[in-house]
């Protein structure tokens, strides 16, 4: 633990960590996207460069401020998300992925603005690449962090992501719970891990929630069984 605290714990560690939305075009003034505020990430990253590491950090639009000493990669798609991350993925020791892509975009984007006059309408869409699966299936040397915002079965969901992504650790949060999530600066999570154990963890500030996903990734490298 006292270890574990000491600043250069990351040294010679390049950490890449992805935050935020992501913003899908329908047309030139609007767009698909989530409640995601980054908070999450971008306190994951602050850490990160605490503890030592040499970060990269793949942001969505957010309105929170640059963190000092990290390498920022400003992105608005799903699929610009992918092309940054993939760019530095080789290598990356540890990916931290907490954006929240959209899952789904719309299939075309309209040159011009869309004018109600053209009256109901329905849109059409389509799936962007899952980034995470895809760095699962390409896993080398790098420990894998991921998360899931469940509203339900969280367990069952988290579990089910570890899988079929191959990550080293899901962290994942009920969204619906009071004190975790998207907007505020707490968050109230469940870290799983391969072997089927799990960490439930009480209510924590995102920094805290931070420190404890690298106190985890220590761990990882120290026995790397789990
Ligand atoms: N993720 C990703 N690329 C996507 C969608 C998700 O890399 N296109 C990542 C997220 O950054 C997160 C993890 O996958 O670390 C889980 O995201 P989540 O939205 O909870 O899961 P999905 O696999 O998208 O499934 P669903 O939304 O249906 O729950
Ligand atoms: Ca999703």
């Amino acid at each position: 633990r006292e270890k574990f605290q000491s600043k250069g714990i990351l040294a010679g560690k390049h950490v890449l960590i992805t935050a935020g939305p992501t913003r899908e075009p329908i047309d030139p003034v609007r767009f698909f996207t989530n409640h995601s505020t980054g908070k999450m990430g971008y306190a994951i990253a602050e850490t990160a460069v605490q503890l030592g590491a040499k970060v990269t950090l793949v942001s969505g639009p957010v309105a929170l401020k640059h963190p000092e000493g990290a390498d920022v990669i400003k992105i608005e798609t799903a699929e610009e998300m992918r092309q940054a991350v993939m760019d530095h993925y080789s290598t990356a020791d540890i990916v931290i992925k907490s954006a929240a892509v959209a899952d789904y975009r719309p299939v075309h984007r309209h040159e011009e603005k869309m004018k109600k006059s053209e009256g109901p309408m329905s849109m059409e869409f389509e799936r962007t690449a899952d980034i995470l699966k895809t760095l699962g299936q390409q896993k080398e040397h790098q420990i894998l962090i991921g998360f899931a915002a469940e509203t339900d079965q969280v367990e069952y969901y988290a579990k089910k992501k570890l899988q079929s992504k191959n990550a080293d650790m899901i962290v994942a949060n009920n969204i619906t719970e009071e004190g975790a999530g998207f907007s505020g600066d707490t968050n109230i999570v469940t870290f799983y891990f391969k072997n089927g154990n799990k960490k439930e963890l009480p209510l924590l500030s995102k920094k805290q929630v931070a420190e404890k996903i690298f106190e985890e990734i220590h761990q990882m490298e120290t026995e790397p069984n789990r």
